[in-house]
Parts: C-alpha cells; structure tokens; sequence
C-alpha cells in the first residue's frame, strides 16, 4: 500500500485478478461458533430435538447479526476520523518485555484466536461419548489439520493408553494365511524404517444431515466430519510380510481397536498390497493425539474414516468378509428401494467453499478469495470450477500445491462481490474423470433417506444483505 490509509473510506487498489475491484473493499464477519443458545442446547439435552430445524431457520437469519452486535455498516467502519490510533499510538506490545521463552512448554493458539475449536453438534447425539466434534473448516488454511482441531469420531470414547502396554497382534483367520503370528510392542513398530504421507480422513457420515434437507448452518457442522495430517507408520504390507502372510491366499484383512467400541472392519487386501494403508504412529510430526488413536491406528487413505481403526490391537488375516456389525448393519447405505448397500467404502469426489461460508457475513461489496477444499478418495484432485449463480455458469479455480492423491487440495478463486444475491458452489473433478454431482443428480440413485457418503455440491446463498446462508440446488 503506497500511502495510509484515511479513515473513512477505503484506498482503491483495482485487482489484476477481478478487473475493476477494489481489494480492500470487501471484508468478512466470521460465521457464529454455535447456532443454538446455551438455553436451546439445554432443550436438547432434555431430548427435544423437534425444534432443531426451527431454530436453524432462525438462526440462519439473524445469529450473525446478534453475533457481534451493530449493524454491518458500523463493523465495517474503519479507525477513528482523527487518525487510526493503532498506527499513530505507541502499542503495549512495542513498548514493554514480553513473556519469556518455554512460557508454554507445549505451545498454544493466541488467545485471540479462541473461537476456532473443534465443535459437537448440538442435538446430534445423546451420549458425548459416543459422539462427533466437527472440525472448523472456516477458519482454517492450506490443508492440513492442526492435530488439536482434528475431528473426532468416537463409539466408546477415547482413550490415553500407556504405549509401553500397547500391543498389536498379527494372525491368520487360519494357519496357513499367516506362517508366523506375531505380538509387536511400540518399540518393535517404531524401530521398523518409517514411511510419512499426507491423506485425508473423511467420516463416511460427514454432511450425512444434509441428505433430506438443509439441516446446520454452518461448514463446521455440514462439512467438518474432515481433516488432513501428515502421518507417518509402518506399512501394513511390510508387516504382513515380517509375519510371513500368504498374499496369494489373502484376500481381506480385519482391522480390531482396543477400546471398548469392539470396533472391527474387513479391509481388502488390494489396498494393503498398493503399500497405501499404513499402521500409524505419527501425525503432524509427533505423535498421534490419543483422542486419533495414540499410540496405534490404521490410516486406510480414500476409505471411510470407520475403517481408520483407532487404538489398533489386532490384524487378522482372512480369505472373505467378516460382516462385523459396523459395516453389517451400522455404515450401510439405504438405498431408495429398501434394501442396503454394504462395503460402500470409498470417499468418492467432493468439495467444499469454506469462505465466505454458512453463517458469515459479507460486511461490504467488493473483493472476496473464493476458498475452498477438494478431496477424493480415488486419487488426486485435476480441477475444481466455482460457480457464484448456482451452477448456470463456471470458472475454473486455481489449485494451491500440492496436489496430493487422497489428500486434501486447497482451491482459490477471486470474486469481486457486486451487492447482488449469489450462489456460490464448487464442483471437483478428480484424476478417474469423476465429476462431483449436485443434489437432484444424487437423489436420483441414492434417495434422500442414507446417512453415509453424501458427496454433493455443496451452496451458501449470499443474500443482499450479506448473509450467508446453507440452502441446497437441485
Ligand atoms: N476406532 C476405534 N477403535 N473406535 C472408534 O470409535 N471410530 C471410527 C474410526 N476408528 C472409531 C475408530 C470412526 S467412525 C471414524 S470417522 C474415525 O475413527 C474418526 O477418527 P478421528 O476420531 O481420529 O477423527
């Protein structure tokens, strides 16, 4: 910026992106952090779900007005007439001795950024224990996950296991298919050559409340069943070999987690032999959190987050599917006739804008980055395109490296917001050609009653107002 700027009104910078926007124009309240009251959540609580969607409604409308308070015109008023006294006035900061080294021996976010927390949905589940915590998508960059913010997922809650007490078994559902079972300590996995890979982890349930209709208001709670970390194992292939397994023979292996869930999953042993699926320690450079599974989990990238199995003590080796009961009867799909489709285990092709999103507010006209994420769980992302008239016209988004296969792809693009309502959407395509479908396109297979693997397009509808709003396009 060549000079200051004078309060009042903005300095006009035209972007060589949107010809004839004003860079600093356009300015972003953040989307509420929860949409029900303490009040409404204690309702919930006492098992009155009905009201959920009324509330939605609601608070689809005015939460993020209430949010800050003001009107959006004051908020986006600049500093003071005289002079922005943040430039003008010596700062507490410049001027006094800050706190010294290893004040946190574990570092922490700025207190300042204490709103971005992973969430529960209120309403969602009745037991915390067996529940969800989303992770705020909005308010994050580039695409990895810091591990505090991760989801979690948990049918027995989670556990913080002694890893000098954690054991992983290796067996053969028959004695053939493995020639040497096998208990290894942590010590024994750790000593192993390591392998580091970024992937994401979808819950195969993640915007499973948006299959009927509109359901949450914001990316947290429709998309926030994600994440993205670097993490690093062993290779379940390298093991199986150690243990002498009949590769020839094999045909599924059972993945079994040592909390009290009983949570069991049959994994086909094509993903095994790629080396993709990995017995992981590591994550975002150090150890798993123990709420991801410290010290063991499996990391089965492009596979639903319930085959990722935590806390991980066994691995049997098989020649057919095991039917545990949650891919028999828990993490099927319903399908429009009845009947259920079971082992739907892929992540298929999907995105999201995750700014401006559900819930925050465009304070003014002007210039806006569309951003947003793409992920698919058959391998990289080849293009992401952006629409902001609910899919009547598209242009193609810049995708931030890396691209990574199976992992999550940030997408960029710049939009000069004219005052006008807008529809915003993206649509990823991966490398296989896969074209993420919109709603009308995925009722017509899928119903309207599932639960797992809603890959939809995704629209925020920016009224004039400037609110963001979750409405869905067929
Ligand atoms: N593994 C065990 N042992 N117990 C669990 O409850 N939850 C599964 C999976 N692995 C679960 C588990 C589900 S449903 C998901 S989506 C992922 O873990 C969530 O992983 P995260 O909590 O690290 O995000």
């Amino acid at each position: 910026m060549s000079k200051l700027r004078p309060t009042g009104e903005a300095t006009p910078r035209t972007d060589p992106l949107v010809p004839g926007a004003d860079a600093l124009s356009g300015r972003l309240r953040r989307a509420p952090e929860n949409f029900l009251t303490p009040d409404e959540i204690g309702q919930v609580g006492k098992g009155r779900r009905d009201f959920l969607r009324a509330s939605f409604l609601a608070a689809a409308g005015a939460t993020a007005m209430a949010t800050l308070g003001g009107s959006a015109a004051a908020a986006a008023a600049p500093a003071d007439a005289a002079g922005d006294p943040d430039i003008l006035n010596p700062t507490p900061w410049g001027s006094s001795l800050g706190q010294p080294v290893a004040a946190n021996p574990y570092g922490l976010p700025s207190k300042h950024e204490r709103g971005l927390v992973r969430r529960q949905s209120p309403g969602l589940t009745q037991v915390a224990a067996a529940s969800v915590s989303f992770t705020p998508l909005q308010g994050l960059f580039g695409i990895i996950t810091p591990s505090g913010l991760h989801f979690e997922r948990h049918h027995q809650g989670w556990q913080d296991i002694d890893p000098t007490r954690h054991r992983l078994m290796i067996n053969g559902s028959r004695p053939e298919f493995v020639k040497t079972p096998r208990v290894y300590t942590m010590d024994d996995i750790m000593r192993l050559p390591p392998v580091s890979r970024m992937h994401f982890i979808e819950c195969g349930a993640n915007t499973g409340m948006e299959w009927g209709n509109v359901a949450v208001p914001t990316v947290q709670y429709t998309h926030g069943m994600l994440s993205c970390s670097e993490f690093t194992g062993v290779p379940l292939r390298t093991l199986l070999e150690y243990c002498g397994a009949d590769l020839k023979a094999a045909k599924f292996v059972l993945a079994e987690g040592g909390d009290g869930s009983s949570m069991t999953r049959t994994i086909p042993i094509e993903l095994v032999l790629s080396g993709e699926v990995m017995v992981a320690y590591g994550q975002n450079g150090e150890m798993l959190r123990p709420e991801n599974g410290y010290p063991l989990r499996l990391v089965v990238p492009g596979v639903q987050g319930v085959s990722w199995v935590k806390w991980l003590r066994r691995i049997e080796v098989g020649d057919r599917p095991y039917a545990a009961k949650d891919e028999a009867v828990h993490y099927i799909d319903l399908m429009p006739d009845g009947q259920h489709r079971q082992y739907s285990s892929i992540q298929e092709c999907k995105s999201v804008i995750t700014s401006p999103s559900g819930g925050q507010t465009l304070l003014d006209k002007g210039y806006f980055t569309i951003n947003g994420l793409a992920w698919s769980g058959r391998g990289a992302i080849k293009r992401v395109d952006v629409s902001v008239d609910g899919g009547i016209n598209w242009t193609q988004a810049t995708l931030q490296t890396p691209v990574l296969s199976k992992c999550l792809t940030r997408f960029t693009l710049p939009w000069n917001w004219d005052g006008r309502p807008a529809l915003l959407q993206s649509r990823a395509v991966d490398e296989t050609g896969f074209v993420q479908p919109a709603y009308g396109q995925l009722r017509t297979v899928r119903g309207t009653r599932s639960i797992y693997h809603n890959n939809a397009i995704q629209t925020w509808q920016v009224a004039e107002s400037g609110d963001v709003n979750n409405v869905q396009i067929l």
